[in-house]
């Protein structure tokens, strides 16, 4: 871990202006670990037995076919599956080695340390500048604070040259591609480690597309980034490592169950898979 990052942490426990069961010296490459993880929705045990690291500065995606629980583990990294009443998560998600769901941990904390990027975007109908303040504005920090905020987010997101003149109008008269680099812009403003992204190129043209791939390169050097995607080309170009994660009929309930098949570098997994399921998926073979 970088005394970066470390400074970083210690800046975010200053603005949220309370110790927190989160405010830890960084232990090493991996920012985040997943123990065997179970996500249930009810008695439906949506994705199961989910080991691996997500590394720092790094950015790792999660492939595979539809419904095999890439959003619900997604989800369950910054406990957003907490909003879904009937979900549980079992077995262990550790943040710089603390247990995401320990007894101590507020998930209003975690969700701003570990921020969320979603398929379609979802700028509120309020202007540019206020999509960006209304995070800061709810961790507290000084009002003074929010215009060099909304300038480093938004050019930290690569927007800003095209909103600057702009700020007041409405977010929601930016083009599809503009308004996911400003829920970018967003996400980033509260200064979170980790970024989670589910298909956030899925409703975007191939040039917003390239956009947002570049942009992931350069925030990597700042943020470890998770992405979910459809979109095997990207997940080839833009990741470090990758999950592949597929869905087989599980023996108790006989409902088919997401695993993790393989996690290995992405070179390594479009190239020389371990399991002949991720061969086949990656060449097309799949279904
Ligand atoms: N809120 C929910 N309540 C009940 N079941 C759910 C809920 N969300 C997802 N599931 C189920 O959990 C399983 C995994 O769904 P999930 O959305 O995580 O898959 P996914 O890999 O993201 O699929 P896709 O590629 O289509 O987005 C599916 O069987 C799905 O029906
Ligand atoms: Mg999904």
């Amino acid at each position: 871990m970088t005394e970066q990052s470390s400074s970083r942490i210690d800046q975010s426990a200053a603005v949220a202006g309370y110790a927190s069961a989160l405010d830890v010296e960084p232990k090493g490459p991996t920012v985040m670990n997943l123990d065997q993880v179970s996500v249930y929705y009810g008695d439906f045990r949506a994705v199961r037995d989910v080991t691996m690291p997500v590394y720092e500065h790094e950015i790792t995606a999660m492939i595979g076919p539809s419904g095999c629980g890439k959003s619900t583990v997604l989800r369950s990294l910054n406990r957003m599956n907490d909003l879904i009443p009937t979900a549980r998560v079992e077995g262990s998600i550790s943040y710089m080695g603390v247990d995401l769901y320990g007894p101590n941990v507020d998930p209003v904390e975690v969700r701003r340390r570990i921020g969320m990027v979603f398929q379609k975007p979802n700028p509120f109908p309020k202007s540019i500048r206020e999509n960006i303040t209304y995070g800061p504005k709810i961790a507290g920090i000084a009002k003074s604070e929010w215009p060099a905020l909304v300038e480093s987010s938004l050019r930290s997101a690569a927007i800003w040259d095209e909103v600057k003149d702009r700020l007041d109008d409405s977010a929601l008269g930016l083009s599809g591609g503009q308004q996911q680099r400003l829920c970018i812009a967003r996400a980033i403003a509260t200064k979170p480690d980790v970024l989670l992204m589910d298909e956030p190129c899925s409703a975007l043209d191939p040039i917003a597309t390239g956009r947002i791939e570049d942009l992931m390169q350069q925030l990597k050097d700042e943020y470890s980034i998770v992405i979910v995607t459809h979109n095997m080309q990207q997940a080839a170009r833009v990741s470090d490592h990758c999950a592949f994660f597929t869905t087989e009929v599980d023996a108790d309930s006989e409902r088919r169950t997401g695993q993790l098949v393989e996690f290995s570098e992405t070179t390594r997994i479009f190239s020389n898979p371990s399991d002949e399921r991720t061969e086949n998926y990656v060449t097309g073979r799949f279904g």
